[in-house]
Order: C-alpha cells, then sequence, then structure tokens
C-alpha cells in the first residue's frame, strides 16, 4: 500500500467513520451533494452494483476451485464462456442464540479458512458467495463477525482472543439475580426501573460509561428511545470488540465501508432484515413491509415503501428525501443498533418469564410482567423507532400509511414467520441462482420459513421476489427433508410459472438443525451458555452442515458443487454429469406431498439417516444422555 492510501485510510477512519459526536448519539454533519437522500427501490443501488462487480473477480474464481476440490473438474468447461455468472448467496436464519451459535459452526463449514471444513466440509463455499443475508439471532452471528473485520468462527470460539461471545451467567443480558427488584419495577410499569437490571448499565459512574449514560445521550440529542437502545447496547457488549469506543457505543453499520476485508471485497455483502409495522396496528403478516440493511443502504423493495436511504444519513430529518432543516445527521445506523432492531423481539424474551410452564414467576408476578409488556406495547416501547422517518413523504411508496407517520416503526426480521432474510435477498434485482439456507428457527426446524418466503412472493408486496416450490411443514418433516439437507428447484424447467422479469427463481439448498453430538435445540428464551455449551452448539452446527464430517455421505460437498452451478448449465444449455445427476436423484426435492389424514405428530428422536422414532443416542456421547423435547414453538 502506498503512503496516500494509507494517510487516506488514516484519515478516513477518523471523519468518515463512527458517530460525529464520537457517542452513542447521532450528530449533524454536512449533507453530501445531492439533493435527496432516497431513491426509488427499482432496482439495486450504484453502489452495490459496483461492489458486487468486484467481488465477482473473487468469486469466479474462489468456485472454480471449490469445484475442482470436490471433483467437478469436468463442469469447469462452464467458464469458458466468458458470459458465465454464478450468482451465490448464504442465508442464516433467526433464532436468537441458538440460531446464533449452531450458525457459526454452519457457517464454519463453508468457509475455507476452517482447516477441517476443507478436508469434508464445504470450505470456499463462504468465499464463493456474494451475499449474506440474515435477521435477529442470524444478525448476531454476521454483525459480530463483519463488524470484527471478518474474523473466522474458529478464532472467536476457540482462540477468543478479543474476549466475545462470552455467554455465561455472569456477562448475559439481563442480571436475573435479583428477580423480585425487577418485578418491582414490573409492577409500576416503570420502563428505567426495568432497564436497570440490564448487564453493563453502569460500567462507571464517572466515566459515565454504560447503556443509562449511552440511553441518555441519545435521548439528549432529541431522539425517542424504546427497549431496543438498551437491548442493542447489551448486545454490543457481547458481540463486539471492546476497542476504544467502549464495545461500539460510536461504531455505525455503514463503518464497514471503511473496513479492510469490505474494501478488498474478501466477505461477501451483508444484508439484515426487520419488518415495518403499521402506525396504529400491533399486527404483522405476509404483507408486511420488510427492510433491509446493507452496508450502503436501508429500505425496501416492497411496493408499500419503494424506496432506500443511504444508511449513514438515518435521523436526518427529511421530506421525500430532502432534508428539511439543510443539515444532516449521522451515527443513528449504530451497529450495536441495526443488530438490535433485526433482533427487536424483546417482547418475546420478556414473555418466557410469563410462559406457562416457566418456574421462574409466580402467578401474581406474571400477571404483573403481562401487563408491563401490554404496557411498553401500547407506548410503542417494544420496538425500535426510527424518528425521524427516513422515508416521510417518499413519491415512490405505493402506500402513506407508513410515509405519513413522523416515526418509522420497525421489529424483529422473523415475526411473520419469515425466520430466514430471504423475501429481499431473492428480490428479482439480485438474479441469485442459489442459495444457501440455513434454518434454526423452531426447536426443531419445520421449513416455516420457506414456506413464508414462498407464499410472500404471491402477496402484492412480494412482487420482486421469487422463490421456488416447497411444500408444507407435515411433509417437510414426514418426508425427512429437514432430517438432511434437501435441495430446492433443482429443474429451472418446472419454475416457469414463477418467473418475474426473466428472472428464474434460485435452487435453494436447505439445511436445518439436527442434533449430532450436542441437542441444538436449545430455547429461544436461554439467554447464558456455559462455554461448553457454546462449543457444542457450534461443533454440532458444524456437523450438520458437513453431514457429520462426511461420515454419512462423503459426496456431499460434490452435490453442493452441482446445485451451485445448475442454473449457469440451464442457462448455457449443458447438461449435468451423470455424478450430478445421481446427487439430485439424493438431495431434490421430489416433489411429493405429504398431507396427513387427522391430527398430524411429528416424529421425535433422530437417526444419521433421518427423522426416525427410534432411540438415539449422541455421537460420541455416554449412555443415558438422551432427546428430550423442547415444547415451546417461536418462529423465531
Ligand atoms: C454539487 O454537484 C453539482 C452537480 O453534480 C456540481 O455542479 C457542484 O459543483 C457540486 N457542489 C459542490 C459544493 O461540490
Ligand atoms: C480460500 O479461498 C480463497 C478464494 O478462492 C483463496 O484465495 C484462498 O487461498 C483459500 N484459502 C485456503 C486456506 O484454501
Ligand atoms: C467469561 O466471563 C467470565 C466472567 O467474566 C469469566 O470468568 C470466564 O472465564 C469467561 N469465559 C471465557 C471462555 O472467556
Ligand atoms: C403515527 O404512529 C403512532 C403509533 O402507532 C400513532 O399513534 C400516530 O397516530 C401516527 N401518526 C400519524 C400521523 O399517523
Ligand atoms: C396482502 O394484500 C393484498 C392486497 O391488498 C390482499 O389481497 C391480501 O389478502 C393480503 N394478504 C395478507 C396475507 O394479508
Ligand atoms: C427534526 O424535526 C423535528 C420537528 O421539526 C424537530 O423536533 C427535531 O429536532 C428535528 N431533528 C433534527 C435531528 O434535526
Ligand atoms: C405463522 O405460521 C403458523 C403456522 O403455519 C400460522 O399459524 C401463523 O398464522 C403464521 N403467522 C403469521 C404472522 O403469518
Ligand atoms: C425418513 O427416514 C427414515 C429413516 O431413514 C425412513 O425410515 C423413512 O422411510 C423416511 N421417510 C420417507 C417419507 O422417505
Ligand atoms: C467434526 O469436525 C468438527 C470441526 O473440526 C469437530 O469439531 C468435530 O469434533 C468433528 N466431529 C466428529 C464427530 O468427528
Ligand atoms: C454462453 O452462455 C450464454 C448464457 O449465459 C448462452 O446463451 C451462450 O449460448 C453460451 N455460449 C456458448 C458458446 O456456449
Ligand atoms: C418437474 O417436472 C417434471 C415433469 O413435468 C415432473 O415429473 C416432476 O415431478 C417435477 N418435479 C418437481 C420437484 O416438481
Ligand atoms: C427416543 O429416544 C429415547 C432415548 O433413546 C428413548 O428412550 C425414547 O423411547 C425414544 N422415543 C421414541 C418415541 O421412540
Amino acid at each position: 500500500m502506498n503512503m496516500l492510501v494509507v494517510a487516506l485510510l488514516l484519515w478516513c477512519d477518523v471523519i468518515c467513520a463512527k458517530s460525529p459526536t464520537g457517542t452513542f448519539a447521532p450528530g449533524l454533519v454536512t449533507c453530501p451533494n445531492t439533493t435527496s437522500l432516497i431513491r426509488e427501490g427499482d432496482s439495486l443501488s450504484n453502489s452495490e452494483k459496483s461492489w458486487i462487480d468486484q467481488r465477482k473477480q473473487k468469486t469466479r474464481g474462489a468456485l472454480q476451485e471449490y469445484l475442482s476440490k470436490v471433483g467437478l473438474d469436468d463442469s469447469l468447461d462452464l467458464f469458458e464462456n466468458s458470459s458465465a455468472d454464478v450468482n451465490i448467496a448464504v442465508s442464516m436464519s433467526g433464532g436468537g442464540y441458538r440460531a446464533m451459535l449452531a450458525g457459526a459452526g454452519q457457517l464454519a463449514a463453508l468457509d475455507n479458512r476452517t482447516e477441517d471444513a476443507n478436508e469434508y466440509g464445504l470450505g470456499g463455499v463462504l468465499q464463493s458467495a456474494n451475499y449474506l443475508s440474515s435477521l435477529s439471532g442470524g444478525s448476531w452471528l454476521v454483525g459480530s463477525l463483519v463488524m470484527q473485520d471478518f474474523p473466522t468462527v474458529e478464532e472467536v470460539v476457540l482462540e477468543d482472543p478479543y474476549d466475545v461471545w462470552n455467554l455465561t451467567d455472569t456477562r448475559q443480558l439481563l442480571e436475573t439475580s435479583g428477580l423480585w427488584t425487577i418485578a418491582f419495577s414490573v409492577l409500576f410499569d416503570s420502563f428505567t426501573g426495568f432497564v436497570k437490571h440490564l448487564n453493563n448499565y453502569v460500567v462507571s459512574a464517572s466515566h459515565k460509561v454504560g447503556i443509562k449514560y449511552d440511553m441518555q445521550r441519545k435521548k439528549d440529542a432529541g431522539f425517542p428511545i424504546t427497549i431496543t437502545e438498551p437491548w442493542a447496547r447489551g448486545l454490543s457488549y457481547q458481540l463486539l470488540q471492546e476497542g476504544e469506543d467502549d464495545y461500539g457505543t460510536s461504531t455505525t453499520f455503514s463503518d464497514l465501508r471503511g473496513m479492510k476485508t469490505f474494501q478488498n471485497y474478501d466477505m461477501p455483502f451483508p444484508l439484515f432484515t426487520a419488518i415495518g409495522r403499521k402506525p396504529n396496528t400491533i399486527t404483522y403478516h405476509l404483507n408486511s413491509t420488510v427492510f433491509e440493511f446493507n452496508p450502503f443502504e436501508m429500505g425496501s423493495f416492497d411496493p408499500s415503501v419503494n424506496s432506500f436511504i443511504d444508511i449513514k444519513y438515518l435521523g436526518t430529518n427529511v421530506t421525500n428525501g430532502e432534508p428539511t432543516n439543510g443539515s444532516c445527521v449521522a451515527g443513528f445506523d449504530n451497529a450495536g443498533y441495526v443488530m438490535g432492531t433485526s433482533s427487536s423481539l424483546f417482547n418475546s424474551f420478556l414473555s418466557s418469564l410469563t410462559c406457562p410452564t416457566c418456574n421462574s414467576l409466580n402467578v401474581v408476578l406474571k400477571y404483573f410482567v403481562n401487563r408491563f409488556l401490554d404496557y411498553l406495547s401500547d407506548n410503542q416501547l417494544d420496538i425500535a423507532q426510527y424518528s425521524p422517518n427516513p422515508f416521510k413523504g417518499s413519491q415512490y411508496a405505493g402506500s402513506d400509511s407508513i410515509t405519513n407517520n413522523d416515526t418509522l416503526y420497525l421489529m424483529d426480521g422473523g415475526l411473520a414467520n419469515e425466520t430466514l432474510a430471504i423475501s429481499s435477498l431473492l428480490t428479482t434485482h439480485r438474479k441469485i441462482d442459489a442459495v444457501v439456507a440455513m434454518d434454526n428457527g423452531d426447536n426443531w426446524p419445520n421449513g416455516r420459513p420457506l414456506i413464508a418466503a414462498y407464499e410472500r412472493q404471491f402477496e402484492s408486496q412480494g412482487k420482486s421476489l421469487v422463490v421456488p416450490y416447497v411444500p408444507n411443514e407435515e411433509t417437510f418433516l414426514h418426508n425427512n427433508l429437514t432430517a438432511k439437507p434437501t435441495f430446492f428447484g433443482c429443474d429451472a424447467s418446472n419454475l416457469t410459472d414463477l418467473i418475474k422479469d426473466d428472472v428464474v427463481p434460485p435452487l435453494v439448498i436447505y439445511i436445518a438443525n439436527r442434533p449430532y453430538s450436542f441437542f441444538s435445540n436449545t430455547s429461544l428464551f436461554k439467554l447464558s451458555y456455559t462455554d461448553d455449551e457454546k462449543k457444542g452448539m457450534v461443533r454440532n452446527g458444524f456437523e450438520t452442515a458437513a453431514r457429520l464430517n462426511g461420515t454419512i455421505d462423503e459426496n456431499w460437498p460434490k452435490c453442493v458443487g452441482c446445485a451451485l452451478i445448475k442454473r449457469e448449465q440451464e442457462r448455457q444449455g449443458i447438461e449435468p454429469s451423470d455424478e450430478c445427476e445421481e446427487c439430485f436423484q439424493e438431495y431434490c426435492w421430489d416433489g411429493k406431498r405429504y398431507e396427513p389424514e387427522g391430527v398430524y405428530y411429528p416424529p421425535v428422536n433422530f437417526t444419521d439417516s433421518g427423522l426416525t422414532n427410534d432411540s438415539f443416542a449422541l455421537v460420541g456421547a455416554g449412555e443415558g444422555q438422551t432427546y428430550t423435547s423442547d415444547t415451546e414453538v417461536f418462529g423465531l
């Protein structure tokens, strides 16, 4: 690197990055030289387009390396055609810490920097991917990694030089030892009384360090405070490095633009989603607007909003994108806050204290906690408030219900059952060919996030969404589609009715959480993990994606290779090789559906070959470690 570049980077580190206030509070900056901060959501941004073009220079080679590593050299002819262009994405589902930890192991199995992933995993698929989408618990995983300049999962979990992801009792979000004092604040519907029980609420009173002061600073700067602010800061203490700004108090998501791996196109393009709540309602469904956060922009392709804003200037007062007071705001897109928004399901976490089978509170307290939850909800304190609304008066929006309000209300991306961040990722504008979708939602997954995305493409809001055919939940469970990886949309010729704007839905490589060496169906409400539990979850995630380290099917990495290039082969009119045909026999959904006659009881217990009702023991486990059913069903 020459001196000028170094100087520029250093300068940028000081000037371009972080919140201008140096704290959690957003602050004033000069507006960019454009009349409007927003644009119409009818295409990708120019920034994304040119970034992806550069990334493709890397992924093209990486995919060829992967294919030849797994023995698909014959298929490399594909790349002799200069217009060959394989566009791969990876999507990590939500599901609290379960999704973060199981997902971490799965991601490690896709990463060629993980030694064993090259040996018997899918190492190199991550290097071949242009996009990495996630939401909620998945956004903690992806957000934590990208904001640290993309270290490997192994480094974070095993070597842990940065002291992150310590989820032990003393470091968990909520300090639960004094349940009675929590109860008192709940009793008096005291929001502040309640958040005091977060760990790191006051780290240092004399230096004004801690969640309390962060909230105060943002409030003093004129922004509303809801549960998402303390939630975001609490998460940051676990997910981000201490650094020089107390675990990312002033670190913004758009700071990614200045990070080395991002600038060198050495990570996939990360994106998170959250859903919008219509003012004066508390409902959400498939028509709820799906918002996307990426390093350049925040906004939605859905017709209701159909607008994007430069994410760096969130917090600016705008009307139809024009700054109303002539000045702009930066620092609102705090990295932890973006992850906190995508996982703004605090209400659900808190309800865990009141769930019928939970014993932490007695009946009387449950009553008050429920009342407190209603209070938070009635006052819009349980979700994220993006105020001022970046899309106020947007001329591109198809519906004015969201754009009329001064505030944009956002919440957990997975609440409308779409626990995989697919709606935004699979917009026709991105032309994705294959997506590796890791499902760690529900206690054991049942395909619901794919079903939701599939259905959404037929709703008015899913106008630009393409998703291949998938069956009902009962088929997923009964036909073993969650017991082992399954490919959906194997044949483009079967998908002609789903094509939009000449874009064929991608092939989905669906991999569901299941136990090999650890019972990874931990509760969404499990807020603390011992070091062993954490490593057990991550190891099991690796084994899930690597088909028990190649012992179940040594052809698995090859089969994934066949799936990744299928669309490009179809475009070029090339037939898959015989070995790929065998893979498709083994892994493609056969199109059969299972319709139970009466009430359907999903199978319990697991074997290496699939879900069965036989007895089951963990790999390497001694006698007596048996499957225990986790009865909570939350699609988060
Ligand atoms: C702003 O942009 C316009 C058109 O792109 C250009 O003519 C003008 O000089 C720019 N102003 C500044 C201050 O850079
Ligand atoms: C991982 O893949 C990248 C991109 O193809 C390549 O440059 C790198 O050498 C690979 N690393 C290992 C350890 O295989
Ligand atoms: C996690 O934090 C606790 C308390 O601060 C500490 O005792 C423990 O050693 C840490 N664990 C790891 C794996 O770093
Ligand atoms: C904005 O949304 C809030 C919360 O739902 C609601 O109370 C308020 O009436 C809305 N304002 C307008 C102008 O619609
Ligand atoms: C979505 O909106 C369309 C058009 O308003 C409506 O026909 C459809 O029933 C809605 N779907 C859901 C799930 O609410
Ligand atoms: C945005 O506008 C509102 C209403 O005019 C005002 O109260 C608020 O202070 C403004 N915020 C900023 C950051 O300029
Ligand atoms: C989520 O899926 C379940 C089961 O299919 C269904 O009962 C529920 O209504 C769905 N929720 C939403 C918000 O669509
Ligand atoms: C699911 O897998 C189990 C165990 O391998 C097998 O017995 C069962 O027949 C499979 N079900 C279907 C529908 O293929
Ligand atoms: C599979 O590989 C992972 C990653 O190296 C390792 O942690 C795990 O112990 C292996 N599992 C088995 C059953 O060998
Ligand atoms: C190259 O690929 C394109 C599709 O991407 C196809 O239309 C064309 O026929 C191919 N050319 C050759 C020489 O195979
Ligand atoms: C694809 O189409 C063929 C021929 O129409 C049909 O036999 C097959 O069942 C279809 N496959 C799926 C998965 O729908
Ligand atoms: C599930 O496995 C456990 C442990 O092997 C066994 O005790 C139990 O009976 C099995 N359940 C069913 C329904 O087979």
